[in-house]
C-alpha cells in the first residue's frame, strides 16, 4: 500500500517511523504519471529501501500566462500507478501546507538557471529550486529521481544541492519514450492530433545531428543547422530554442569536445510547449 501523506505533520511522523539506517529515495513530481515518472520509481527502488514520490503541482514555477490551472490532475489515475510500481508513501500537500501565506524566502541560483529555458521562463528555476529544496528538507531523503529529460532542471539542482552542502545524492534517470520518440510528457495531452502527428518531428531533429555527431562532426554550428533543417519546414513547429551546450555548465559551444555535449530545444506545438534534449559522447 502507498500511505498517503497530506500534511507536514503526517510526513515528519512517516520519516521518523522509518527502520534505522533504511535508505530512502524521493521522487518528486507534479502528477499527472506517466511511464517516465514510473521509471524514475523503478529507478529508486534498485537504490533504495524505501521510496516516497511528492505530488504537487507547484505555483512558484509557472508564470502568470502558463499552464498552472489546466495542468492535468489525475489523482486517483496517479495513486494506483504509484501503488503498482510499489512506492511506499505519496506526499500530497495542498498548496497552503508547502507555502505560508507570508512565505519570503526562495531559493535562486545565478548560473545554469540563466539560459535556456530560464531565459524564455522568468521566475520557473527559482520556482523549481525553492521547491525542491523544501521537499529535501522536509523528506531528508538519500537519494531523490530526477529525469533527464528536463537536463537543465537536474543541472540546477545538482549545483545547488554542491553550493548549499544538501546532503542528498540526485541520481539522473533516462528519457522514457513514445515508440514514435515522442518524449512522455505530461503535457503531451495537451496536443491535438495533427500535433500529435508531427511531434516525433522534435527527436528526429535531435537524432539527426546524433547521426551527424557519429560520423565525425564536431562543429556546434553545423550539428545546429542539421538539426533545425528537419525542423525548418514544418510550420505546426515554433522553435524557441535548438542549441549545443556543455553538458554541465550549459554554457554555448562553439565545437564539442572530449566532454561530449548536451543538445536540447524547446519548440511551441500550437499553445503546447515541448522540450527535448540529447547528450552526445561520454
Ligand atoms: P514533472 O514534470 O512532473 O516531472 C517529474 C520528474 O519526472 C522530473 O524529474 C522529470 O524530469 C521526470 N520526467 C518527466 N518526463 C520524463 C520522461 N519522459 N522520461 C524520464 N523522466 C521524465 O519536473 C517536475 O515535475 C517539477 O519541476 C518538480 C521537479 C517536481 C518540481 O516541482
Amino acid at each position: 500500500m502507498t500511505k498517503v501523506l497530506r500534511t507536514i505533520s503526517e510526513l515528519r511522523a512517516w520519516r521518523n517511523g522509518l527502520p534505522a539506517g533504511a535508505r530512502l529515495g524521493l521522487v518528486p513530481t507534479m502528477g499527472a504519471l506517466h511511464a517516465g515518472h514510473i521509471s524514475l520509481m523503478e529507478l529508486a527502488r534498485t537504490h533504495c529501501d524505501m521510496v516516497i514520490a511528492s505530488i504537487f503541482v507547484n505555483p512558484l514555477q509557472f508564470g502568470p500566462q502558463e499552464d498552472l490551472a489546466r495542468y492535468p490532475r489525475p489523482i486517483e489515475k496517479d495513486i494506483a500507478m504509484l501503488e503498482a510500481a510499489g512506492v511506499d508513501a505519496l506526499f500530497l500537500p495542498e498548496h497552503t501546507e508547502v507555502y505560508p501565506p507570508d512565505n519570503s524566502t526562495y531559493v535562486v541560483e545565478e548560473a545554469v538557471s540563466l539560459p535556456l529555458c530560464g531565459a524564455l521562463r522568468p521566475g520557473h528555476f527559482r520556482g523549481v529550486a525553492t521547491v525542491v529544496l523544501k521537499l529535501f528538507n522536509l523528506t531528508q531523503p538519500h537519494f531523490a529521481f530526477f529525469g533527464q529529460k528536463d537536463a537543465q532542471q537536474c543541472a540546477v539542482i545538482e549545483r545547488m544541492v554542491r553550493d548549499l552542502n544538501v546532503p542528498v545524492e540526485i541520481v539522473r534517470g533516462a528519457i522514457v519514450r513514445e515508440e514514435d520518440g515522442l518524449a512522455m510528457s505530461s503535457r503531451n495531452v495537451y496536443l491535438e492530433p495533427v500535433q500529435r502527428l508531427i511531434a516525433p518531428l522534435l527527436y528526429q531533429s535531435l537524432l539527426a545531428a546524433s547521426a551527424a555527431y557519429e560520423a565525425g562532426e564536431r562543429d556546434a554550428g553545423k550539428l545546429e543547422a542539421i538539426g533545425r533543417a528537419v525542423l525548418a519546414d514544418e510550420p505546426g513547429i515554433n522553435v524557441q530554442y535548438w542549441e549545443v551546450r556543455d553538458r554541465r555548465s550549459l554554457a554555448p559551444l562553439q565545437a564539442v569536445g572530449a566532454d561530449g555535449c548536451l543538445i536540447a530545444l524547446a519548440a511551441y506545438l500550437g499553445k503546447t510547449r515541448l522540450i527535448d534534449n540529447i547528450a552526445l559522447g561520454t
